[in-house]
Formats: C-alpha cells, structure tokens, sequence
C-alpha cells in the first residue's frame, strides 16, 4: 500500500479540520501530513479525532516532494500559494474560489466529472458548495431527461461563512439579538439575508453567479440557463436549496424519484405523509446530497420542483476535496 504525503492550509479551520477528520473517516492513507495554518497559530497543537498535528505557516519549499495540499485558507492565501504547490510538484486541491473558472483548471465533483480531473496543470479546484450539492443531484437528470432551465433559491447555513459565522450566530442568541460585528452585513439571528458575498453591477451577488457559473461549467452545460438567489439563514450546518426545473420533454415526479434514488451520492428523502424530507439537522455529518419534495410543477411545460440539503463542510468542501484525491490515486 502506497502511503500519500499530504498539507492541509487551514487546517484550524471549519473545512480543514473536516479535511482531516475526512481523510481518517475514509481510511484514505497519509504518511507525512502538513497541517498549516497563519502565522498566529504555527506552532500550536491541532487535534482531531485523538491525532495531534503541529500547526505551521506557509513557508517556501513546505510543499516539496509532497503528492496532494488541500487548500482551504481563503481566496488570498490560495492565489499566491496554490500556483506555488503545484511549481513544487503537488497537486493542489483548491477550496477556494480563485481558480474556480479559469480554463486549464478542472472543476470537479467526483460522481460528476470526475474524469476532468485527469486534465490538470497542477490545480484541481473544489466548487462552491452550493454548487456542489446542486450538480450532484441535477446532472443524473441531465443525462435522463435534458435539462431546459433552473431556477435556485438557496437557504445557507452560517458555517458556510467559516469559524466567524458560527460564532456570530451563537454570540446573537447569546446576547438577545444584539448583531455581532462579523461577518453578515445584518443580524443573522432569527432573521434571513438574501446577500452573500459581493454585490456586482447587475445586482447578483458573487454567491450567485459562482453558482450559475461553476454549474454550467461542472455539467459541461455552457447552454444552461440558470438563475439563483442565494440566501443566509440561522442554521448552523448543512445548506438547503429550492429548486424549480424545466425539462426539455415531460417527466414525471416518480421518473425523477427513480434516477435520483439509484445516482451516486444521493439519498431520495421524501415521504410528505410521514412529514419525512431533508433537512439540515438531519444531513449535518453525513457525506450524501439529500433530495425531497419532488412534484410536479403545472405553472411551466415539463416542470418539476424539489429541495436538496447537504453537509456544506462534508460534501460542499472537506469530502469532495478528499474525494478528489481518492479518485485521483486511483487514476482514470
Ligand atoms: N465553510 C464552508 O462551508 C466552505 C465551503 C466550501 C469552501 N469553503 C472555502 O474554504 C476556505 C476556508 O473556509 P473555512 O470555512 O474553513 O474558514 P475558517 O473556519 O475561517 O478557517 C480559515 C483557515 O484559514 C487559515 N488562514 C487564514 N489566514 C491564513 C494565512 N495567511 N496563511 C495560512 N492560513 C491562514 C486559518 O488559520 P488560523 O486558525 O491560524 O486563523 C484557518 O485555518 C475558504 O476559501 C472558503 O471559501 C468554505
């Protein structure tokens, strides 16, 4: 058995510390592993699932002779040290959004494109993760049915905004309301923003066009059109998402229910009479993209509602970055 030399930048963090607990969970077989975080915290102690790994910063040559660096440290950190990583002669498989939408970089979900992945210059990139969970259910519909157009609303968990999120929710509820200083423009607490990231000219957000985007890009649909709003609600982990699809050809919600109940990587949840469909509570820890509620809608021609939750720390980035590396090693 080959043993994987392997960093981790940011790995005190939400997705890195997922990253690793990941790569243990999945028995995928490091040797070194170079757990790197900033400058503040090189030289503590990062523990996870009972292993310890020292913390260090980002240096030249701390990728030399390693196979694979995860990078999960923000969009500054990977656009100078990912090109670095790969010039090392690493993989690197990037979380960030840096290199999400440049040409020579593939953007991957496994049970997606994985066979992308192989057409790599030394970067892999790891799609947002709403994008991810919408892809992993929407393209086995693609192939079965065609799809015309989508329309998305996503409800994001405040973890997808890091550590920082996380601890602004608890600090709010904590202290009756009283909005914390970051990261959300608004109070997050019992209230829903419809604003994530940047707004742009056209009065998308950056959330926004990632997601139409790396999804035409993922299913290799540059013809798709698709349209979204992406919404932060006070829930803690794993994002829910909205969806309204238009098929090419008619197609009913059971057809929808059996693609979806044999496509990889999915769990079909929906039973409405004993109240059973997805939700983040019940999706947080597990690696699935989760779908419900699929009916048909009589508003358009050949229409189909249905709602997807998933892990957005597990699928929406540590275990489709480890993944990424499983299907790697074992090559196309
Ligand atoms: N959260 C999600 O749902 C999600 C999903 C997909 C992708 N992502 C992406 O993953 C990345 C990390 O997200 P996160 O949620 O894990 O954030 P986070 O919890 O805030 O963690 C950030 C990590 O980056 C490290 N870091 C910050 N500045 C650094 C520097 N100059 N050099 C080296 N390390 C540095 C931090 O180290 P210290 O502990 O020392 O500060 C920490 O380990 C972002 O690019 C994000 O967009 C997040």
């Amino acid at each position: 058995m080959r043993l994987h030399d392997i960093a981790v930048v940011g790995a005190s963090g939400l997705v890195g510390r997922k990253i690793l607990e990941v790569i243990q969970e999945r028995k995928f077989e490091t040797g070194k592993v170079v757990a790197i975080a900033s400058d503040i915290s090189a030289g503590k102690e990062l523990n996870v699932k009972g292993k310890a790994y020292k913390l260090h910063k980002l240096e030249p040559h701390i990728f030399k002779n390693l196979e694979f660096a995860f990078f999960s440290a923000g969009g500054a950190v990977s656009t100078e040290w990912v090109p670095r990583a790969a010039a090392e002669g690493c993989i690197a498989i990037d979380n960030s959004s840096a290199f999400r939408m440049k040409e020579d970089v593939p953007l991957v979900v496994p049970e997606v494109n994985r066979q992308d992945m192989f057409k790599n210059k030394g970067i892999i990139a790891n799609p947002n993760c709403s994008t991810i969970q919408l892809v992993t259910a929407l393209k086995p519909l693609d192939n079965a049915f065609k799809i015309k157009r989508i329309v998305v609303s996503t409800y994001q968990s405040v973890s997808g905004a890091g550590h920082k999120g996380e601890a602004a929710l608890d600090y709010e509820i904590q202290n009756a309301g009283k909005k914390a200083e970051a990261p959300f423009p608004h109070r997050i607490a019992y209230n829903a923003i419809p604003h994530i990231d940047i707004f742009f000219d056209d009065n998308y957000t950056r959330e926004e066009l990632k997601m139409i985007n790396e999804t035409r890009k993922i299913m290799n649909r540059r013809d798709l059109n698709i349209t979204a709003t992406c919404v932060r609600i006070p829930t803690k982990v794993g994002h829910g998402e909205s969806v309204n699809i238009e098929f090419d050809k008619k197609v009913s919600g059971d057809e929808v229910r059996n693609v979806l109940t044999s496509a990889k990587g999915v769990t079909v949840v929906d039973f409405p009479s004993t109240s059973s469909y997805p939700m983040p509570i019940d999706c947080e820890g597990k690696d699935d993209v989760f779908v419900g509620r699929i009916r048909s809608d009589d508003s358009v021609k050949h229409g189909i509602n249905l709602w997807i939750v998933s892990d957005n720390i597990r699928k929406g980035a540590a275990t489709n970055a480890v993944q990424i590396a499983e299907e790697y090693v074992k090559g196309k």
